[in-house]
């Protein structure tokens, strides 16, 4: 096959979005994603080069992929990431690049990502009291997400967006009050369900607090959400305006309403795994290849054989769901 050829699997999913996930390493410990203490980070020779990481996506971009986001672990804990945001961006077919981070150390970086040609920025919020941080996250530093999230608009990305995991049991609470403080901020805020990659094991349907849950919670406290038509319909967000238009809230259901079915995403971790879901049970091991002299149609052949081999779904609410061997931080968000 031509190494210019889309990446389509056997459902005729077209594959145009990469997520790389750029270190393990996490500044933070959020109990859905890594254990509390004694993490066992990857060595650093076993992380990919962002040479190798350019190399990567110069070959997915010549068969079609035209959008990037970089997540980690926690990405900005990777020295030096705007120069490989540089890189990234003088990709030829290279449309769009976007990070997802814990915002803990955006406000000292925000500007740098600006200007290296960052254009979109997810931080995770969920939810605006210092005791639902430390109760998540088993590390301070609430004050310095605001600082982020605030230094984030002020230097202009096209587009900041604040994520929050949903628990049943820790963030009720804090549903609408970040409702109301993205209307003030004029961010894009998603609820995202909580879902089973925690390091510790201990995920259970019982604290997914689903959508439709957080909706009508919302609807109690602002009025009637107006379903907002999908521009894009691989985005997994299900889109929402407040009824006076001031704002919009987007839920991501994947454990109540799965979204495989459009799903356009490849993954590729810091020690250089190529996946085709967050769930899957395998890997392709693109490192082993960028390391050993192989061109680039090589690269190209073992990602579409990734891609080929994605499953129709998930299938996190059927008896037999067996939950990847990596938990979060290892796969990248
Ligand atoms: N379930 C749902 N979302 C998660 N995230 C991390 N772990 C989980 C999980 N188990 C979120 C982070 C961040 C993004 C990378 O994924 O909060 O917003
Ligand atoms: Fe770090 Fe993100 Fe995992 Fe939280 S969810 S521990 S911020 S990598």
């Amino acid at each position: 096959m031509n190494d210019d050829a889309p990446l389509v699997d056997a459902l005729g999913r077209v594959h145009t979005n990469m997520r790389i996930s750029v270190t393990d390493r996490c500044n933070i410990r959020c109990f859905y994603c890594m254990p509390a203490e004694n993490v066992q980070f990857k060595p650093r020779s076993e992380i990919l080069d962002f040479e190798e990481f350019v190399r990567l996506a110069r070959v997915v971009a010549r068969m079609g992929v035209t959008k990037l986001r970089l997540t980690g672990g926690e990405p900005l804990v990777r020295s030096d990431l705007p120069r490989l945001v540089k890189q990234l961006r003088e990709i030829e077919g290279i449309q769009d690049i976007a990070l997802t981070t814990n915002g803990l150390l955006l406000a000292e970086q925000a500007a740098a990502l600006k200007a290296a040609g960052l254009q979109r920025v997810n931080i995770s919020l969920d939810g605006l009291q210092a005791e639902t941080f430390r109760k998540i996250a088993r590390r301070d530093g609430l004050d310095r997400v605001l600082a982020g999230i605030a230094e984030a608009r002020r230097v202009g990305f096209e587009k900041v967006r604040l994520n929050a995991v949903a628990i049943r049991g820790i963030t009720e609470g804090e549903i609408a009050p970040l409702g109301a403080f993205a209307r003030e901020q004029g961010l894009e805020l998603r609820f995202i369900e909580f879902m089973p990659l925690d390091a510790d094991g201990n995920w259970d349907n019982s604290q997914v607090l689903t959508g439709e849950t957080i909706r009508r919670e919302l609807e109690d406290v602002f009025g009637k959400l107006v379903a907002v038509k999908r521009t894009d319909p691989s985005q997994p967000a299900v889109d929402f305006a407040f009824a006076d238009g001031v704002g919009r809230i987007g839920f991501i259901n994947p454990v109540s309403a799965p979204f495989c079915g459009s799903c356009n995403r490849l993954r590729v971790t810091a020690e250089g795994q190529i996946r085709n879901c967050l769930f899957s049970g395998e890997e392709w091991d693109i490192r082993q290849l960028l390391r050993s002299g192989a061109d680039d149609h090589a690269l190209a052949e073992m990602v579409r054989e990734c891609v080929a081999a994605k499953k129709p779904g998930h299938g996190i609410d059927s008896d037999d769901f067996v939950p990847p061997q990596r938990p979060m931080y290892q796969i990248g968000g």
